[in-house]
């Protein structure tokens, strides 16, 4: 195995980096909040996607996370008091990186893949569920709406009603389903999601890098103008929600462990 410095580290104590083979291995390891993200863990990762496309030793990212989970999602208790993290990066930032990232990006999914979980999984190129993994588009529940583009990208792999009952209704739902989704690529058996995830990642780290990325970019290029405009009007509507007296009351329900009350709100 060859290891190099990767000469930038993150800052949040809750991601991990390093480079082996040829392979960024982004790991998100807050696991007491089941990897939960916060502002300075998005900006961990977005550094790592910065990273991962200046660097010609990096071929290839792997995206995973610790003890059991992949992530829990946003940290709501972020979201009740920072809620102009939205307005500024590092949440947005980290997901129009994915939106611009040049290096083929490998997912492995164990566990809670919730919200930013689910959604980044739209912009990996490979990704790997495990027979735990359990996928939620929470964002109804949570009176907010849909991020990453998954207005787009959603109803292009799932088709029109999968990706309305999804997101309209925001249960979770299993490997099996995302496979039907177009969310995950492959589904193995439990504990196997990061050993396949990472030979293939070593696998496109042994192609012709420039190519690959060039491949990547023709892939995007008849839908990335649109891309851009729905994520910019998803990000519009998500700030606005997420001011809102009834985003507001889900989180606070969620940190005080109560079902949320709406009956007080106007
Ligand atoms: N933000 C902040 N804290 C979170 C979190 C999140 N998104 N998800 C989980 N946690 C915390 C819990 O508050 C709990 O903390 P505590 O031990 O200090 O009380 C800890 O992580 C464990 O979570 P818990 O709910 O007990 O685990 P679970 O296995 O019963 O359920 C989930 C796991 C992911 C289903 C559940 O935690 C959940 O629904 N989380 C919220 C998901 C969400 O809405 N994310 C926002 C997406 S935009």
């Amino acid at each position: 195995m060859n290891t190099i410095a990767t000469g930038w580290r993150p800052q949040s104590g809750h991601v991990e980096a390093a480079v082996e083979d040829g392979v960024l291995l982004l790991t998100i390891n807050r696991p007491d909040k089941k990897n939960a993200i916060t502002g300075a863990m998005y900006t961990d990762l977005a550094d790592g996607l910065d990273f991962a496309d200046a660097n010609d030793a990096v071929r290839a990212v792997l995206i995973s996370g610790r003890g059991g989970s992949f992530t829990a999602g946003n940290d709501l208790a972020d979201f009740l008091n920072n809620p102009s993290a939205a307005e500024n990066p590092p949440g947005p930032r980290f997901i129009h990186r994915l939106r611009t990232l040049e290096t083929p990006l490998v997912a492995a999914v164990s566990g809670h893949a919730v919200g930013i979980g689910s959604t980044l999984l739209l912009h990996c190129d490979f990704v790997f569920a495990d027979e735990t993994a359990r996928f939620q588009f929470p964002f109804i529940k949570l009176a907010l709406v849909q991020e990453a583009g998954a207005s787009l990208l959603l109803p292009q792999r799932a088709g029109r009603l999968l990706a309305a009952e999804l997101l309209m209704l925001g249960e979770p739902f299993d490997a099996e389903v995302a496979l039907t989704a177009g969310l995950v690529g492959e589904v193995v058996g439990e504990g196997d999601a990061y050993d396949s995830a990472l030979a293939r990642a070593r696998h496109l780290a042994e192609k012709p890098a420039a190519a690959l990325r060039a491949m990547k970019r023709l892939l995007r290029q008849p839908d990335a103008e649109a891309l851009q405009k729905i994520m910019d009007a998803e990000l519009a509507c998500f700030r606005e929600r997420l001011a809102s007296a009834e985003a507001r009351e889900v989180f606070t329900a969620f940190l005080e462990k109560r079902k949320p009350d709406f009956s007080k709100l106007v």
